[in-house]
C-alpha cells in the first residue's frame, strides 16, 4: 500500500552502516568528520540497485573551521553521483534523527522518494579557534596591500585578543556543561547514584551480549580507512556495580552530592552512522534486502532550560506523540532511548510516569501508564556504545529498525539534545 488511511504517503526507515565507535583520541582519531563520513556513505550506497538517492542529509555537531556544508563535502569526496543535492543539518545530539525526519517530511509532501541520512562526529579533531579580535586583525593582515598596511593592521592587536577559543560541551546561554546541567536535574528528581550505576551496568551488559550474539555484525562496517577498529571499543565486559560505585563524581566534585561519573555518563566519542529514508517507490531503488520499518510519526519539543531542565524535552515530546497516535507506553515494545547520562534516562522516565508533569508541561491530560523499563535499550545505549553526537540518531534508528524486523511491533526512538530540545519518532514493523 502506497498511502496511509489519511492519504499521506508511507515512509520507511532502512538500516544503514556505521563505523565502530571509539573513544576520543582512540583508533578513529586520524579521521575528521568528513573522513569518517566518506567510507560510511560509500558503504551505504552499495545497497543501491539502481540510480541515486534524491537527497543526502548529513550533520555534525561540533563546527569545523574549514568545512561548512559537511553533507555536500562528504558526498563529493566519496566520488558519488554529483547531481544529488545535499543538506547539512544540526540539532545537537538529535542531528541525524532530524536529518531522517526532514527527509521523511519531504517524502510525505511528495517531493522526494529516497534519501541517505546520517551524521559524523570527530571529537578528536575539535578545532581550536582564535578570538574574534585576533581573527579580525589576521584577516586584515592577510588582505593588506603591502608591508605598511600589514604592520598597521597588526597594530590593532590587543592583549585581550591573545586567547584561544577552545570549544567545550557547554550550553552557550548558561555556561554550564551538559554534565553540570544533568547534575542539577538529577538532584531535582532525586535520582540516586546506585540506580544510575545499575542502569549504566545494564547498558554495558546489553551491548556486550548484543556483540557476542552477532547483532551488530551487519550494522557495523569495517574499512581500509580505519583498519585499527572493527568493533565498538567502549563497551566493557569487565565492569561491575562495585567498580562503577568507586568512580568519583566528575561534574559536581565540590558539594559532596555529585553522582554523575565517567562510568554512568556517555563518553566523548568518534564515529559516523547512516540510514536510509524511503517511500514505497524509493524502496524499489534499494536492491538489497535491508532491514526496514515504517516511520509512523515524530515529534520535536523544546523546554525552558532553567525551569524544566536542559535534557527534559523528550518528556514533552513522547506523551504528545503517543497521545496523538492514541497509544500508551505499554503499546511500545522497543524503547530506543539516547543515554546522554544514565541519570537523564531515569529522570525522563520519572517525568513520563508523572501525570501532573505530563498535564502541566506537555499539555497531555491522559493516562499513558508506566514506562516499561525492561524494554529500554536491549542492545545497549550511548553510555556503553558511545555517543558521537552527529551519528547517534542514525545509529539508534538503524538498530531500532533491525530489532523491529526480528520482534515485530512498535519502537519509540527518543533523543534529548543540548539547547533544551528533544526529538522522538515512532516506528512500526512491516
Ligand atoms: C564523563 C567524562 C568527563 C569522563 O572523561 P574521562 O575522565 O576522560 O573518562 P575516562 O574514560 O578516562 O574514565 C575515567 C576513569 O573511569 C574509569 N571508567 C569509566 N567507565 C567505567 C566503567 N564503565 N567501569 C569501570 N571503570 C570505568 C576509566 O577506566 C578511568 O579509570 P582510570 O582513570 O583508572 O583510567 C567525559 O567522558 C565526558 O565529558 N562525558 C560527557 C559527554 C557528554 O556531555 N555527553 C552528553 C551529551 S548530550
Amino acid at each position: 500500500m502506497n498511502t496511509t488511511a489519511d492519504g499521506a504517503r508511507n515512509v520507511y526507515v532502512c538500516a544503514g552502516p556505521r563505523t565502530a565507535f571509539a573513544k576520543i583520541d582512540g583508533p578513529l582519531a586520524q579521521l575528521d568528520a568528513v573522513g569518517l563520513g566518506v567510507p560510511v556513505v560509500q558503504e551505504a550506497t552499495k545497497a543501491l540497485a539502481r540510480g541515486s538517492p534524491d537527497l543526502v542529509v548529513w550533520g555534525a555537531v561540533i563546527p569545523s573551521l574549514s568545512v561548512s556544508h559537511l553533507a555536500r563535502e562528504i558526498w563529493l569526496d566519496a566520488r558519488l553521483d554529483p547531481y544529488v543535492p545535499a543538506l547539512t543539518v544540526v540539532q545537537q545530539c538529535a542531528t541525524s534523527l532530524a536529518a531522517a525526519t526532514h527527509a521523511a517530511a519531504q517524502m510525505k509532501a511528495g517531493r522526494i522518494d529516497l534519501a541517505l541520512c546520517g551524521g559524523s562526529e570527530s571529537m578528536s579533531n575539535v578545532q581550536t579557534g582564535l578570538t574574534r579580535g585576533m581573527s579580525r586583525v589576521l584577516r586584515r593582515v592577510a588582505q593588506a596591500k603591502g608591508p605598511g598596511q600589514a604592520l598597521q593592521a597588526l597594530g590593532g592587536l590587543r592583549l585581550r585578543h591573545v586567547k584561544l577559543s577552545i570549544p567545550g560541551v557547554k550550553e552557550r546561554t548558561t555556561g554550564l556543561t551538559m554534565g553540570e546541567h544533568a547534575e542539577i536535574t538529577t538532584k531535582e528528581w532525586n535520582i540516586d547514584r546506585e540506580s544510575q550505576d545499575r542502569f549504566a551496568l545494564g547498558s554495558h551488559r546489553n551491548a556486550i551480549a548484543a556483540w557476542e550474539g552477532g547483532f551488530f555484525d551487519d550494522l557495523v562496517m569495517t574499512s581500509d580507512a580505519f583498519p585499527q577498529i572493527e568493533r565498538d571499543g567502549i563497551p566493557r565486559a569487565d565492569t561491575s556495580l562495585e567498580k562503577l560505585a568507586n568512580l568519583p563524581p566528575v561534574f559536581d566534585r565540590k558539594s559532596g552530592q555529585g553522582t554523575l561519573t565517567a562510568g554512568n555518563s556517555s563518553p566523548l566519542t568518534d564515529g559516523a552512522a547512516a540510514c536510509w529514508v524511503a517511500t514505497e517507490r524509493g524502496l524499489g531503488r534499494l536492491g538489497q534486502a535491508l532491514y526496514r520499518a515504517r516511520l509512523l510519526d515524530w515529534e520535536v519539543a523544546a523546554v525552558d532550560i532553567e525551569r524544566d531542565g536542559l535534557l527534559m524535552a523528550p518528556s514533552l515530546a513522547v506523551p504528545r506523540l503517543l497521545a496523538r497516535q492514541g497509544l500508551r507506553y505499554s503499546d511500545i515494545g522497543l524503547w530506543e532511548v539516547h543515554e546522554a547520562f544514565a541519570a537523564q534516562v531515569l529522570f525522563t522516565i520519572a517525568a513520563l510516569n508523572d501525570r501532573g508533569w505530563l498535564k502541566e508541561r506537555a499539555g497531555v491530560d491522559a493516562d499513558l501508564g508506566t514506562v516499561p523499563e525492561d524494554r529500554i535499550n536491549p542492545v545497549g545505549g550511548s553510555v556503553a556504545l558511545g555517543h558521537p553526537f552527529g551519528a547517534t540518531g542514525a545509529r539508534i534508528l538503524s538498530q531500532a529498525v533491525k530489532r523491529l524486523s526480528e520482534t515485530g511491533g512498535r519502537a519509540l526512538v527518543s533523543i534529548c539534545a543540548a539547547g533544551g530540545m528533544g526529538h522522538v519518532a515512532l516506528l512500526e514493523a512491516v
